[in-house]
């Protein structure tokens, strides 16, 4: 979100909130004439296999850290309305990356601002000083936001901050000398992502710096120098850019760094969107190997994500699944808003590159019985999927596995006609996402759209994975290669799949999940 942006929401807000509380005192009714379910987690458009908060607004996850068995999932949110305000630290907790409970609110706003994006490191040797009688403190390092000096057009209204924890994330306690990165002047100075850098023994912080990444180390977690800036002149530069994060993988036995940049607007596919380089890092420096534009998703709905600290070798990635083009309109009332599937993260050579591969994570399939497989469909004209699998297609785990690529097109549809198209158009050999049709659209004039991705590899053979989810899918083409994350807000569930090619598509292999509710 940029500076004129949060500016007017902020402004928005307050004439939001003080209509809804008119609202509320004037006509209570309201909610109970309405005819959908209302239970927590049921509501209409409600995900059953993703998480969202219980109530109110959600934006991007922070501080996700793996510690003592859980994986904790905190996140900006509103406890006060379900349009953008005041940010909070939301926090839930899996033990599985699927199932979540929600747990009270870790970090409040205070006399120096709202609480802005951030992460969480386990400080094991206790390098902050936080932790007492051989406590392991966790330690929160986020960006401190001051509205009023914003609105005053002082340009250092953002600044870095520390919050521990000596319980396993349960309660969290401010450190009295925050801020410990001040503002050198830059109006956009947020979303510290922090990890520890073992070759030199020491913190490594990337910064959102307007237009790059800066890196400082530390020590301590408290006293940071600056070491180098990035991206000035690499990748895309639409719009401002936000919440970094620099990480290991190993590919062939090499090491190499990814570095996720979310910018805003300037996404592949307009608005919000997730690009990532990969390059070598030396402590002080990156630097990418190879200039090609590479985004982590597609599709119009995957913004802001990081990966969990402290899980080792795996990388788990974690995205807010919506756009700031429309994320405050969107049509649900008691929430807004969800995260995309968590994915985990490797690389793949491809096309004469290194790129990153996003898969949902194994545990995903927990919620799902025996996939039901079908063999050798040829799909002359379109084929009635839902039909042969015999079960609602409403949220489900969909893989097709094909020797030759053709063009094919798939469609979600439930009785109302309304319908959400994916496909492959081979003449400019790119995939496709279409939710013209899929409900409700009026809200904002630039979410009934179609999107496309590049497919990426040369192989002949197709492989998709489809994760549905009531009000959300999220393809991965070409064993994660190539993602695109879309919502939509059908009248009726989709319940119904169909898949069709105008050019002799063979699918090897159909299987089908349908996937439990998570709540
Ligand atoms: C990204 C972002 C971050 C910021 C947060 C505020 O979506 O704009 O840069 O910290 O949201 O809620």
């Amino acid at each position: 979100m940029n500076t004129n942006e949060r500016r007017q929401w902020s402004q928005i807000y307050f004439v939001l909130f003080a209509g809804f509380y008119f609202l509320a005192l004037t006509v209570p009714a309201i909610a109970q004439t309405s005819p959908v379910d209302s239970r927590p987690y049921k509501e209409t458009f409600r995900p059953q296999v993703h998480f969202s908060p219980r109530e109110k607004w959600m934006n991007d996850p922070n501080g996700l850290v793996y510690y003592q068995g859980n994986y904790h999932l905190f996140f900006q949110h509103y406890p006060g309305g379900i349009v953008w305000g005041p940010m909070h630290w939301g926090h839930a907790v899996s033990k599985d990356l699927v199932h979540w409970r929600q747990l009270p609110i870790a970090l409040y706003p205070d006399s120096l601002g709202y609480i802005f994006s951030g992460s969480i490191v386990v400080d094991s040797a206790n390098t902050s000083g936080f932790g007492k009688k051989g406590q392991t403190p966790l330690v929160a390092i986020f960006t401190h936001h001051d509205p009023i000096k914003e609105k005053k057009g002082d340009s250092t209204y953002q600044k870095q901050s520390l919050a521990y924890s000596l319980d396993a994330g349960r309660t969290w306690t401010k450190y009295k000398d925050n801020p410990v990165l001040k503002n050198p002047g830059i109006a956009d100075f947020r979303d510290p992502n922090v990890m520890w850098y073992q070759p030199g023994k020491k913190w490594v912080m990337s910064l959102a710096t307007k237009d790059c990444i800066s890196f400082y180390s530390s020590p301590d977690l408290k006293s940071w120098s600056k070491e180098s800036e990035f991206g000035k002149a690499s990748g895309a530069h639409g719009g401002v850019w936000e919440c970094p994060n620099l990480f290991p993988l190993e590919l062939e036995d090499t090491t190499w760094w990814v570095l996720l940049v979310s910018t805003n607007p300037g996404g592949p596919n307009g608005g919000s969107g997730t690009q990532y380089f990969i390059g070598q890092f030396d402590g002080k420096e990156f630097h990418p190997s190879g200039n090609t534009l590479k985004w982590i998703d597609y599709g119009p709905d995957d913004y802001a994500g990081i990966t969990w600290n402290n899980t080792g070798a795996r990388k788990i990635f974690l995205g807010w699944m919506s756009n700031w083009i429309y994320a405050n309109q969107v049509p649900t009332r008691e929430w807004r808003n969800a995260m995309t599937i968590p994915r985990e993260l490797k690389l793949q050579r491809a096309n004469e590159e290194i790129l990153l591969t996003s898969l949902p994570v194994r545990e995903l399939s927990r919620l799902g019985g025996p996939p039901v497989l079908l063999k050798d469909i040829p799909v002359e004209q379109t084929v009635d999927l839902t039909a042969r699998w015999k079960d609602s297609a409403d949220r489900c785990i969909i893989i097709l596995h094909a020797d030759e690529i053709k063009d094919f097109f798939l469609t979600f549809s439930n009785a109302r006609g309304e319908q959400l198209a994916i496909g492959y158009d081979k003449a400019t050999n790119h995939y496709y996402l279409d939710r013209i049709q899929s409900g409700r659209t009026d809200f904002n004039a630039d979410f009934p759209k179609k999107y496309s991705a590049p497919r990426l590899t040369s192989d002949k053979e197709l492989s998709l994975t489809l994760v549905l989810d009531v009000t959300s899918l999220e393809l991965f083409a070409d064993k994660g290669l190539t993602v695109m994350t879309s919502i939509f807000f059908p009248g009726l569930p989709f319940t119904h799949i169909d898949i069709g090619s105008n050019d002799h598509l063979l699918i090897g292999q159909a299987s089908f999940s349908r996937l439990r509710s998570i709540w």
